[in-house]
């Protein structure tokens, strides 16, 4: 008999971005984290700055919404936070939902506390790594040295 597949003990970068910040949703936000089962191995709001998104952001660097989306970063402090467990980084994501609040489904950060504002860039509340790769990426931009 097959044992079953038991998910890699990760760790992942969240962002609770300006705008749950702002909106006092950080609270809230880390308890549905801790209420899955997940561990917080770090907690620090930062104010980022322009190379640090720069950074964190390459990827998107010459889409339409790249600039707004570093402006909406740099419009306040953000929460950076060090989440473990296991199957963590998929599991967030979840938690998270789809990247337009709109259409997030209810029962998600985003689907449940976030909607479209009608600004020219997703205020979602909230960021999660897509990979291992990136969480270490990720990471080593917000933690130096974890
Ligand atoms: P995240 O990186 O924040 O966890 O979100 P994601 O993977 O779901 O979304 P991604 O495609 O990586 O985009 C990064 C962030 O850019 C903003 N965005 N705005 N068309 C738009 O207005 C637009 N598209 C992306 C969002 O804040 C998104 O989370
Ligand atoms: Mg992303």
């Amino acid at each position: 008999m097959t044992e079953p597949t038991t998910p890699a003990i990760e760790r992942t970068l969240i962002l609770v971005k300006p705008d749950g910040v702002r909106r006092g949703l950080t609270g809230e936000i880390l308890r549905r984290v801790e209420a899955k089962g997940y561990t917080l191995a770090a907690v620090d709001l930062q104010h980022a700055t322009p190379d640090q998104l720069a950074t964190h952001y390459a990827e998107h660097e010459g889409k339409p919404f790249y600039a707004p989306l570093v402006e909406f970063m740099l419009s306040g402090p953000t929460l950076a936070v060090i989440a473990e467990g296991q199957g963590v980084i998929a599991g967030f994501r979840s938690l998270a939902g789809a990247t337009d609040p709109t259409v997030a489904a209810p029962g998600t950060i985003r689907g449940d506390m976030a909607r479209d504002w009608g600004l020219k860039v997703q205020q979602n509340l909230v960021h999660g790594s897509d990979s291992p790769e990136s969480a270490e990426r990720e990471i080593a931009i917000w933690f130096p040295g974890r």
